[in-house]
């Protein structure tokens, strides 16, 4: 069977009627940044199942415009932390309290491009909830002027050693609720995140639900507070598609001034996050301003923003190249130069599927051929090699973690549609 169908059966196995998860056993519920991905595969065959797909998403905005990191339509005990350890959250479906990378816009911009009135419709069916969105971002998680993060699994890049430095500012909470993870019991402990940082992550939890998941006050209270070049990046190249979409429609002045302001904002922020020790955009602890020390795979999303000097541009891509001599398969998830480099463990290392795509994609729109189809082809080969996983091993394509993974299947089906597939009505 080609690698085609088999990502398609693949997505059409992680399908729960509507939304589709991103793999059974270790990730049972709707995660919000992958249903984003898994729609721009969806669109490559089924453009109605795929806008379901965002329009589910959406059913779990909070009204405050928050779009939580994972909707729990049921509490499935095979995973942890579940509906009841994130207490009484504010949305219309139990979910977590924090959101996830803003990647929707720019995901609903590229499936309605086409024009029409079909897509000028959904267009229009939601950009009030996606401005709502951005609104949530760039007011309850703003913090000094900067788009803050107050989780390391709000940035979606959980245990990379960026959130190292915000982590060793804050202490296990004295009360933590005891708890038994299930995520090991999926997968090979090592890796996964570490015991001392789930229970900073679930101290950070604990903290959200004894303010009652006050947005603001998790922001300016919470024990943990950085600002993340992913989550930056990200919103801003969003802010620039919601833009684009809010012209379209014909929105009025004030929503198109309000998004220009966001945009001014973001990228002022990008200066903000740049370590001119390292010559890369770089997470940053708000509190102290301390920066992380390692070269990620954020790091080269100023390419997917449009964002950054000729100057910083040009340091990027010296990193990458430096990145790119040292590991058999690009984009690798922290510095290989770096301390804490470990090729398999989850964020320390391993290729990420809708990373890879989100920095070609970038590069590939400004100019870098060359660097932009490397980090496209060997993707391409790990998932050759290995098949559909959550992510690879750098060093070897071997998979990681979770198997059957849907955004590995939809950016590979989103790539294949692209050079070889006939185009969807
Ligand atoms: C997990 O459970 O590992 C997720 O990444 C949290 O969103």
């Amino acid at each position: 069977m080609s690698l085609t169908q088999t990502a398609i059966d693949t997505l059409a196995r992680n399908d729960r009627g509507g939304f589709t998860i991103p793999t059974a056993g270790l990730y049972p519920y709707q995660w919000n940044w992958d249903s984003a991905f898994i729609a721009l595969g969806i669109a490559t065959y089924d453009m109605d199942r795929a806008w379901t797909e965002i329009m589910s998403l959406l059913e779990g905005q909070w009204p405050d415009g928050m779009i939580p990191s994972i909707i729990f339509r049921s509490d499935d005990p095979s995973y942890f932390p579940g509906p009841s350890r994130w207490g009484k959250t504010l949305g219309p479906i139990p979910s977590t309290g924090v959101s996830q990378p803003p990647v929707l816009t720019t995901v609903v911009r590229q499936l309605t491009d086409a024009g029409g009135t079909r897509n000028a419709a959904r267009r229009h069916e939601v950009f009030d909830r996606l401005f709502a969105f951005h609104k949530w971002f760039h007011d309850a998680r703003t913090s000094n002027g900067i788009v803050a993060t107050v989780h390391p699994w709000e940035t979606g890049r959980d245990n990379c050693p960026d959130w190292n430095i915000g982590l060793d500012l804050m202490d296990v909470a004295a009360d933590l609720a005891p708890y038994t993870r299930m995520d090991n019991k999926h997968v090979n402990p090592q890796y996964r995140p570490s015991q001392e940082q789930y229970d900073k992550y679930l101290t950070i939890v604990q903290f959200g639900d004894s303010v009652g998941w006050d947005q603001r006050r998790l922001t300016d209270e919470g024990p943990f507070l950085m600002a993340d070049p992913n989550i930056h990046f990200i919103l801003l190249r969003a802010d620039k598609d919601l833009l684009a979409i809010a012209r379209d429609l014909g929105k009025p002045v004030e929503t198109l001034t309000q998004i220009e302001a966001w945009i001014a904002k973001g990228e002022a922020a990008t200066d903000y996050l740049w370590s001119e020790a390292l010559g890369a955009f770089t997470a940053r602890e708000i509190r102290t301003g301390a920066f992380s020390t390692g070269f990620t795979n954020c790091s080269a999303l100023c390419f997917y923003a449009d964002s950054g000097t000729a100057e910083q541009r040009a340091r990027v891509l010296d990193n990458l190249n430096r990145i790119a001599a040292k590991v058999d398969f690009m984009l690798p998830s922290w510095d290989p130069d770096a301390e804490g480099f470990e090729a398999q463990r989850y964020w320390c290392g391993p290729v990420w599927p809708q990373m890879n795509y989100m920095t070609s994609l970038g590069l590939a729109e400004q100019g870098h051929d060359a660097l932009a189809m490397k980090i496209r082809d060997d993707l391409c080969r790990a998932i050759e090699r290995s098949g559909f996983w959550e992510c690879f091993n750098p060093l070897t394509g071997e998979g990681c973690v979770g198997s059957n993974f849907s955004w590995t299947a939809a950016v590979w089906l989103s790539w294949q549609h692209e050079t070889k597939l006939e185009g969807v009505a």
